[in-house]
């Protein structure tokens, strides 16, 4: 069984997967594909011929548009946020295996170089060659769980790596606790888990609880863990690539510039330092990478359910009747529809969506709209802030707080002040003012 390349075929079946035969440089090409894709609503990428690896293949785009969620999740797009909710709900725990596809090649010490991968440059200013799509997991040294969590990583020599991992993740957070302790921490990097764990890496939930879990719900099954030949991590035994490393304790040095989620670049910082100590594989393995960079790419649609499950888990708390979410660009701007029973009772949404650091820290501004506005259609949207918001009532303002670590215009890093505003109509009114203009008979036409 392979997650992953089940999810390549679903793909494929989709009409979102091509293969390209022709040589692509791993240097900006492969990634000026995905560029392109994602901004034409393209299909995700198997590159057959990547310049100065032969024999490797290179998987790119995968979560590229969308497009891709419905196929991932096997439900229409409309079901994908209360399908995540539910898996974060009713997690089932994963199922432990003697061996895996993912060891059947075990390369320890100076064999294991991460140099061979086709690990991509993608974005103009990028320091360098970044893998991008490595799912890490550790074991948190405090409370035994298996940290799980997607950092990137700067590939700075062929057993070293450079990794951007704030200590609120919760990596990080395990890292920093192994560190305190003055000891390496063990942690294993996969590469082509599949869509099951790749998406529930990104779930908004407790450290206490298990992300894996997430993943075993997702796929409605157990994911079969082995354990990793030099750190004391388990990984998916049908994955692609692991690379199995420490990190140094102590350690850090500059990693950066690199294209981030924001569209902007994060930059040149001290960061950890990441030693390899073995890398496994299957025989035939395949190499994924992920774009990070303008919106919308790989890095927004790979953590759109997770963020979109927060914001609806948080929204819940201050309205009952929460129909449906939305979240554009880097997440900043959240959409709510709610059916609203209490004349302000957006206020209060918006409040709990902006105010949310467990959540959905991300968001800067809230919009609220009525359950007959779509969500996902920004044109909708819009058309609820011109006709149903007068700004002196309707919209907020917020003072600084704590905002997405990314925002350029942060003016002490990490925080922002924040806008909310309330689109719905007015309760108890006459609602006529409101009527949308619609004509009748659109669906049963055709040319
Ligand atoms: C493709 C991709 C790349 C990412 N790169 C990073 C990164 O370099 N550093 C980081 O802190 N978060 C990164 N993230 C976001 C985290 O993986 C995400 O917030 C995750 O939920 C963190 O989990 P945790 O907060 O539970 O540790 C990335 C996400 C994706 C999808």
């Amino acid at each position: 069984m392979s997650d992953f390349r089940d999810y390549l075929q679903a793909l494929e079946k989709a009409g979102q997967l091509v293969h390209v035969t022709k040589e692509v440089s791993p240097k900006f090409e492969s990634a000026a594909h995905v560029r392109k894709s994602s901004d034409t609503d393209g299909p995700a990428f198997l590159f057959e011929n990547v310049a100065g690896h032969p024999g490797w293949r290179l998987a790119a785009g995968l979560y590229g548009t969308m497009a891709r969620l419905p196929v991932a999740f096997g439900c229409p797009m409309e079901q994908v946020v209360e399908r995540y909710g539910a898996a974060v709900r009713a997690p089932i725990p994963p199922q432990r295996a003697a061996e895996g596809r993912c060891q059947e090649v075990v390369l320890i010490g100076d064999q294991a170089d991460c140099g061979v991968f086709p690990v991509c440059v993608h974005s103009e200013l990028d320091a360098g060659r970044y893998v991008t799509a490595g799912v890490m997991i550790g074991r948190d040294p405090e409370t035994g769980i298996l940290a799980v969590g997607l950092q990137r990583m700067q590939l700075k020599g062929p057993r070293l790596f450079g990794v951007n991992m704030p200590t609120e993740r919760r990596v990080g957070r395990a890292a920093l606790k192994a560190e305190e302790r003055n000891q390496r921490f063990g942690v294993a990097v996969v590469l082509g888990a599949g869509p099951y764990v790749d998406l529930a890496s990104q779930a908004k939930i407790p450290h206490a609880q298990p992300k894996l879990d997430v993943a075993g719900a997702l796929a409605g099954r157990p994911i079969e863990l082995v354990r990793c030949k030099t750190v004391d991590a388990e990984v998916p035994a049908d994955a692609e690539i692991v690379i199995e490393g420490e990190f140094v304790p102590k350690a850090r040095e500059p990693e950066g510039p690199f294209g981030e989620v924001a569209g902007t670049y994060g930059l040149l910082g001290n960061r950890h330092v990441f030693e390899v100590t073995a890398v496994t594989m299957r025989s035939d393995a395949m190499y994924q990478t992920a774009l990070t960079g303008m919106p919308t790419t790989d890095n927004h649609v790979q953590g759109w359910p997770a963020i979109c499950e927060s914001i609806k888990r948080v929204a819940q708390h201050a309205c009952p009747e929460v129909v449906d979410v939305h979240a554009i660009g880097p997440y900043y701007l959240a959409i709510v529809s709610i059916r609203k029973r209490l004349a302000h009772e957006a206020r209060n949404v918006i409040l709990s969506v902006l105010g949310a650091t467990a959540g959905a820290p991300q968001a800067k501004y809230c919009i609220v709209v009525d359950p007959d506005v779509n969500v996902r259609d920004i044109n909708q949207v819009l058309w609820a802030l011109y006709t149903r918001v007068q700004p002196e009532t309707d919209a907020l303002i917020f003072p600084t707080m704590v905002g997405a670590p990314l925002d350029p215009s942060a003016p002490v890093h990490r925080h922002t002040s924040k806008l909310g505003f309330d689109a719905t109509m007015p309760l108890g009114e006459s609602r006529e003012r409101y009527d949308r203009v619609v004509v009748p008979g659109v669906d049963q036409v055709s040319w």
